[in-house]
């Protein structure tokens, strides 16, 4: 636990931290005893997790509500975990639009970027920038197996975590010379309030979110991604490697439109 705060603390930046896969990263390393930054929109929800955390580990714990796809995100970090030898990056944040991409607005799609694309490249500059200098830290992006080929009904979701599979995987060799581990987690379906409120209308196996969080700790230094689960490693080699490209989008587009119906969870 020690060995694991030298290499990645003393503090950690959990951005989306106050439900799903972002508390489960924020109880993880609350464990192991690093000092938190925990970020999301909601202060009540991150106030509440950090009072938990300090009592159960009395560890430190900064809590900041802000929009991870603000176009303010460098300065509003800075204001708020300035200063902090910030050792751990975690981006687990992520917006979803799911539904036909020309039917869906705009701005929507756009946000898709802010939060998931401009989100993760301001911070891991920012931070992981800060890592380097000093020679050592660690950056976890949070990315899916919807990102290993296109995705229809989720195709700006789907292109957002290929952007975080290729920007962790051109981090990984860039900054392992420099003592910064990255890594990229392609999760499969998980159990959380996020994945809950996009209302699947069907049951598909789905991971602990503690499980999910604790396979992308322990990859950090290990490679540039995981897959956490057997069932997800097996449908990412597949998709990824095995199938023709085309293939692996009509078997994912079928699988979607399974969950979603054919116009989306709005579309029916
Ligand atoms: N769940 C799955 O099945 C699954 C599968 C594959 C990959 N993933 C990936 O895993 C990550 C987490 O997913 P999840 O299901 O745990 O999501 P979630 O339950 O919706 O939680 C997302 C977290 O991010 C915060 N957040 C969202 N938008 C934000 C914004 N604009 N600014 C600041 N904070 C924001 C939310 O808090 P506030 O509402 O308080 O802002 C929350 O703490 C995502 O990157 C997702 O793509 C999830």
């Amino acid at each position: 636990m020690s060995g694991f705060r030298d290499r990645y603390g003393p503090w950690a930046l959990v951005a989306g931290a106050s439900a799903g896969l972002g508390e489960a990263f924020a109880r993880r390393l609350a464990a192991s005893g690093l000092d938190l930054v925990l970020v999301s929109r909601r202060q009540e929800a991150l106030d509440r997790l950090a009072g938990e955390l300090r009592a159960a580990h009395g560890v430190q714990v900064r809590t900041g509500a802000l929009d991870l796809g603000g176009p303010d995100l460098a300065e509003a970090v800075r204001a708020l975990a300035g200063g902090l030898e910030v050792g751990l990056l975690v981006y687990n944040a992520a917006h979803s639009v799911i539904g036909p991409f020309v039917d869906r607005p705009l701005e929507e799609q756009l946000r898709v970027l802010d939060v998931n694309c401009r989100g993760p490249l301001v911070l891991s500059h920012l931070l992981g920038g800060a890592m380097a200098r000093r020679g050592r830290g660690g950056i976890v992006l949070m990315t899916s197996i919807a990102g290993s080929q296109g995705n229809p009904l989720l195709a700006s979701y789907a292109a957002s975590k290929a952007f975080n599979l290729v920007l962790a995987e051109g981090l990984w060799a860039e900054l392992a010379g420099r003592g910064v581990d990255v890594v990229a987690c392609r999760a499969g379906a998980t159990d959380t309030p996020g994945y809950a409120s996009s209302r699947p209308g069907k049951k598909v196996p789905l991971m602990a979110a503690d499980e999910v969080a604790g396979s992308a700790l322990a990859a950090l230094g290990r490679g540039p991604s995981v897959v956490p689960g057997a069932l997800n490693r097996i449908a990412a080699f597949a998709f990824g490697r095995l199938l023709p490209r085309r293939a692996s989008i009509a078997i994912m587009g079928r699988a979607t439109r399974r969950l979603y119906g054919r116009g989306g969870p709005q579309g029916g």
